[in-house]
């Protein structure tokens, strides 16, 4: 890997405290970055380096649910040397000149862009960069660029930001970031599937009964009422996160394990799911219109569920069941496999209590005929630190990696499918679920999410 600068913008951003500060460092403490680096942090704040570096501390102590490990002076240290901020005002051309020198002095080939922004600054940043010099490769030197979802906020301004990007960088510059296909749990499903094969025979609509994806968590929205109440649960995770574990859990054997090759079984599994706005159900927990930056009285939802089908021969009539919501009764992400005629489950679950179980029968011992269900199970041993999905997902940008992050028609078949789930939500009104419950009755019976397998 040779020597790159990273530009965060947003470097006070709710994502960057929680997700990339401790990222940087856990790639210092691991030792993964195996080059020159230096990392620019750009926000509003004032703030000079000695209060920066405080900052950059206070984060790192600050314990949050992804990164709750002590925090080892030295590596902090070595850190610190790497980090410089650079207050700005990301509508001011200026910033961009100072961002440039600041760039030019550092001295490392390669430029990494990272934009843990409001999307609505994205169109702001690219022109500015654009106009300062700031969005090509050389020949011996690359630049690239990697944005959060959501791109954009339905399918035709998630156009326009495709747009605008692809006029400023190349495609093999461009690293959209779903956090979820850089989960280790989540790629393992390909190599689960494709490298043993034999439950993929019956990977189709003749064994399979139907399909349940879960994304429940057990906390609220936290401090980010302003971005959450213009989105909802389904624009928040609907829409991304379980589009792509559906894509994962369904597609096709690619021709080769090559970024192309997955990328394009991903996006046809996307295409091909067929949208039922009517059974969309929606709730909102009680106490959300309380929340901070929340509208008093918004109907923004905090739970969903809807039913889908992919539209293929494999799996055309397995109902596929999908939720996703905060403050329900367990944190799990999981989907379930659920065959015909039978007891058996095949779970990917996510997190937590990681692994990949197939609930199957199994006899009680004793003189008496008595079953039980039993799971077969992989689970990741207890001593094994799996790498978080941002570790992931960074190292593969900085090596031009592109097979987890999303291209324009992945993006752009995400909201196609989505964009009548929105429509249909602006004309419902979201029960009012209590917190801890599994939110608002659907027609579904829902499995509900076992503890009993690969526990801690
Ligand atoms: C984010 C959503 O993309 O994913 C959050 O904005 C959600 O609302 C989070 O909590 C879930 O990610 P993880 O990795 O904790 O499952």
């Amino acid at each position: 890997m040779d020597s790159f600068t990273l530009v965060i913008f947003g470097i006070t951003s709710n994502l960057a405290q929680i997700k990339l500060i401790p990222t940087l460092y856990d790639l210092v403490a691991g030792g993964a970055i195996d080059s020159d680096f230096s990392v620019i942090g750009v926000g509003r704040t004032p703030m000079d380096q000695s209060q920066f570096n405080s900052f950059i501390s206070k984060t790192l102590r600050t314990p949050n649910r992804h990164h709750t490990h002590s925090i080892d002076g030295k590596i902090e240290s070595t850190l610190l040397t790497k980090l410089h901020y650079l207050p700005a005002d990301l509508t001011d051309p200026k910033s961009y000149e100072q961002l440039k020198n600041k760039i030019t002095t550092l001295r490392h080939k390669n430029l990494m862009i990272y934009l843990a922004t409001f999307p609505s600054l994205y169109s702001t940043i690219f022109n500015e960069l654009h106009s300062a010099g700031l969005t090509t490769s050389s020949v011996d030197s690359w630049t690239r660029v990697m944005i959060e979802k959501p791109i954009g906020s339905d399918r035709s301004s998630a156009a326009e930001v495709n747009n605008l990007i692809t006029k400023y960088f190349k495609e093999n510059q461009i690293f959209r970031l779903d956090h979820y296909l850089g989960k280790e749990t989540l790629q393992n499903i390909l190599t689960f599937r494709f490298g043993n094969g034999i439950l993929e025979p019956l990977m189709t609509s003749e064994h399979i009964d139907h399909i349940e994806v879960t994304a429940s968590e057990d906390f609220g929205i936290g401090s980010r009422g302003s971005y959450y109440d213009q989105n909802g649960a389904i624009k928040d995770v609907g829409q991304n996160h379980l589009l792509q574990m559906i894509a994962l859990a369904t597609m096709d054997k690619p021709t080769e394990m090559s970024s192309e090759a997955i990328t394009k079984e991903r996006v046809k599994v996307l295409q091909n799911l067929v949208c039922d706005p009517s059974s969309l159900v929606t709730g909102q927990y009680e106490g959300y219109l309380t929340e901070k930056d929340v509208a008093p009285n918004s109907t923004e939802e905090t739970y969903f569920s809807f039913k889908t089908m992919l539209n293929t021969d494999r799996f055309r009539g397995v109902p596929i069941y999908v939720r996703g919501g905060k403050f329900l009764a367990r944190t799990a992400t999981e989907v379930a496999i659920i065959f015909k005629d039978s007891p058996n489950v095949l779970i990917y679950r996510i997190q937590p209590n990681e692994g990949i179980v197939l609930k199957i029968m199994t006899k009680k011992p004793g003189h008496t005929l008595e079953l039980e269900e039993s799971y077969m199970q992989f689970c990741y041993p207890h001593d094994v630190d799996l790498p978080d999905a941002y570790e992931k997902l960074i190292i593969d940008a900085l090596r031009g990696d592109q097979t987890y992050f999303n291209d324009t028609n992945e993006v752009d078949a995400q909201w196609a499918f989505t964009d009548p789930l929105i429509e249909a939500k602006h004309g419902m009104t979201p029960a009012i679920y209590a917190k801890g419950s599994w939110g608002p009755k659907d027609d579904i019976n829902w499995l509900e999410p076992s503890t009993a397998f690969c526990s801690i």
